[in-house]
């Protein structure tokens, strides 16, 4: 039986983006060969990177405004430090947001390449709210953020406007809601949540803010070359970006961003819905920035976790356990999660509060 899948990544992706990647497997386009062994300098090959890019740029409404795409290896780890490494000047400087585990991964990558000033930080009270209220130094070569907290279930509601570049991680909400997505001069995010498989890292970056901080970048951490090389300056992870573009073909067939909005809307409505009202229940993350794609929540009584973790798992969930820096739950109710699975676990919290 096929489990609803709750995991915080690698994590569910479309049964029917599976079923094509299932069959790509054996036989590609039809052309007798799979798509794990064609060349990824091939026509069918080229035509799927060209799509990817291109369907990435049409889906965050930056055609034609001067970003480009890019899909690389190394995770949105490696993001961490390409960012300074292409954007923070010799002797410069940049401004962080820490908002979480992920934030604070990225600091540290950025800490080697020059200062690095934290604006904001929700460090003392374990990452549970976004900082608010935090000003960006406008001599800083750029303020980096993170839109989604995955670990803690936070979510960025508004970005500061500032007249400095700005990068965010987004990782964990890339193609979830509509935003005004010209607003950031980098974006990057790891596949292997709301895109696709591990192995591949979405960047998207403003072109006109490259070539600029005076640094020798070795080549694989050059945007620039990856830019060049068409986002195959070496061989790409050819499986990975290929799931990935069924994915997104996937997404624009719902509507686009804008139309999954909605949908994800209504999950993370039901879902937190319920843990305001079942009594057995609370949020991890303040109310304002709860994440509509990572719902944390615990349990007010430790003493009942044997009989819901029997519950959810026999009613087919998987991945429901929280990350240990935080405890309890976390749902990821990415994009392909569907109502119907959302509604087997609010029925499973329910069936909690009637048995204790
Ligand atoms: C928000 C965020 N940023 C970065 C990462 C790290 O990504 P990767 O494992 O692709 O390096 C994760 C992984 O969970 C994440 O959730």
């Amino acid at each position: 039986m096929k489990k609803h899948n709750y995991s915080a990544g690698p994590s569910i992706l479309p049964q029917e983006v599976f079923e094509k990647a299932s069959k790509a497997i054996l036989d590609f386009n039809d052309s007798g060969l799979s798509i794990l062994e064609i060349s990824h300098r091939s026509k069918d090959f080229v035509a799927v990177m060209e799509e990817a890019r291109s369907l990435a740029l049409e889906l965050l409404g930056l055609q034609g405004k001067g970003y480009q795409a890019l899909f690389l290896q190394g995770g949105a780890s490696t993001a961490f430090l390409m960012a300074p490494y292409n954007l923070m000047k010799e002797n410069g400087k940049a401004a962080y947001l820490d908002s979480g585990t992920w934030a604070t991964a990225a600091i540290k990558e950025a800490k080697l390449f020059g200062e690095t000033v934290i604006v904001g930080s929700s460090k003392e009270e374990n990452y549970n709210h976004i900082p608010k209220g935090y000003e960006i130094p406008s001599d800083a070569d750029y303020f980096h953020c993170t839109s989604n907290n995955t670990i803690f279930g936070t979510q960025m509601k508004e970005f500061p406007a500032t007249n400095i570049p700005v990068v965010c991680d987004m990782s964990s909400d890339i193609f979830s809601r509509d935003l005004d997505f010209s607003k950031f001069d980098l974006i990057y995010a790891g596949a292997q949540k709301n895109m696709g498989p591990a192995g591949t890292t979405l960047v998207v970056i403003k072109e006109e803010i490259l070539e600029k901080n005076g640094r020798t970048i070795p080549s694989m951490l050059d945007y620039a070359k990856h830019i060049k090389g068409e986002s195959m300056y070496n061989t790409p992870p050819v499986f990975a970006v290929y799931v990935s573009l069924l994915t997104l073909q996937w997404i624009k067939s719902k509507g686009g961003v804008a139309a999954i909005e909605k949908l994800n809307d209504a999950k993370a409505d039901l879902l937190y819905t319920e843990i305001d009202r079942n009594p057995l229940f609370k949020g991890a993350a303040a109310v304002e920035d709860r994440s509509k794609m990572n719902v944390t929540f615990l349990l007010n009584n430790a003493d009942h976790t044997a009989t819901f973790d029997a519950l959810w798992k026999e009613a087919g969930i998987s991945g429901l356990p929280g990350h240990r820096s935080v405890g309890g739950y976390r749902a990821s109710i990415y994009n392909a999660m569907p109502i119907e699975s959302v509604q087997v676990l609010v029925d499973v919290m329910k069936a909690l509060e009637s048995k204790v």
